[in-house]
């Protein structure tokens, strides 16, 4: 007999529960989501930090039985994923092979802006595997550091989102984009807004939707599907203030969670952080 076996994601904060929506309307799973709010934001974090986190949050999930993670920040995916894919025995999945994979099928010219994390912009990640399986394209990258403050702190509209969002959008729509990727799963939160600044003619790439495409892909290939009941677990679980989460959460995707879970992440001391990546043996810059 068949049995319920969880899908697992997370992220720094309440961006991956873009990913979260993408995967429940596609995927007929429970899911364990995990929001990482005592360190969020991970785009100012060191590479080893982020690793760090992602290690122990992918070993959190995989404890509560998960038969496959999707890391729901591109942060993550950029920095941590690359080292980490060989450590677990369960699938991981990124987001940033499903958000190229869609640019390129969207961009007819060519030219693709990408805004992102600090950390992610400068881990190269999309720029190099645009060039790796695109090199005709032009990928024009922008750091946006004041969107993920804005989004955890439920703001979405008005004057600050607008000016950073022209801050940070004007460069890139004087390159001449037709496609734009949301390189940050807070980023979506802002669609409206993002869509009013760049207009019709730019296509807006939200990676969560072919992310969760591919994890139903790699389910269904793998015979992975849990067995039909009539309702599926939802769980939540948060390194920070429980109640925050809840309220945001229905605010931004009108789903009222009866429960989030607090747990105690390991304390990100230097020396523990140094022991995990002599343990994993990783070493850096042979990506
Ligand atoms: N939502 C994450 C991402 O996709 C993390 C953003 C942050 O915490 O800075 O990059």
């Amino acid at each position: 007999m068949k049995s319920v076996i969880p899908v697992g994601l997370y992220d720094s904060g309440i961006g991956g529960l873009t990913v979260w929506l993408a995967l429940k309307k596609i995927i007929d799973e429970d899911l364990i989501y995990y929001g990482d709010l005592k360190h969020v934001p991970y785009g100012d974090k060191s590479r080893e930090e982020i690793l760090f986190y992602s290690y122990n949050i992918i070993s959190f999930l995989q404890a509560q039985g998960a038969k496959l993670v999707v890391a729901a920040c591109n942060t993550s995916s950029a920095l941590a994923l690359p080292k980490l894919h060989s450590t677990f025995k369960m699938p991981i999945f990124g987001v940033i092979e499903p958000a190229v994979e869609k640019a390129l099928a969207t961009t007819k010219n060519n030219r693709i802006g990408l805004m992102a994390t600090v950390a992610t912009v400068k881990s190269g990640s999309y720029q190099n595997l645009f060039s790796k399986v695109a090199p005709h394209t032009k990928v024009f990258a922008q750091a946006c550091p004041k969107l993920v403050p804005l989004i955890e702190a439920g703001i979405l509209q008005g004057q600050l989102v607008t000016e950073a969002l022209y801050e940070y959008l004007d460069p890139l729509i004087n390159q001449g984009i037709d496609t734009l990727v949301l390189g940050c799963t807070h980023y979506p939160f802002l669609l409206p807004e993002i869509q009013k600044i760049v207009g019709d003619a730019v296509q807006i790439v939200d990676p969560a939707w072919q992310t969760a495409l591919n994890v139903q892909s790699w389910i269904q290939e793998h015979g992975a599907r849990s067995q039909e009941v009539t309702q599926r677990q939802l769980n939540f679980w948060v390194s920070g203030n429980p109640a925050e989460f809840q309220k945001r959460a229905a605010e931004f995707i009108g789903y009222q969670i009866d429960k989030v879970h607090y747990h105690q992440p390991p304390e990100a001391l230097p020396d523990q952080i140094e022991q995990l990546i002599s343990k994993l043996s990783i070493k850096w810059g042979d990506d």
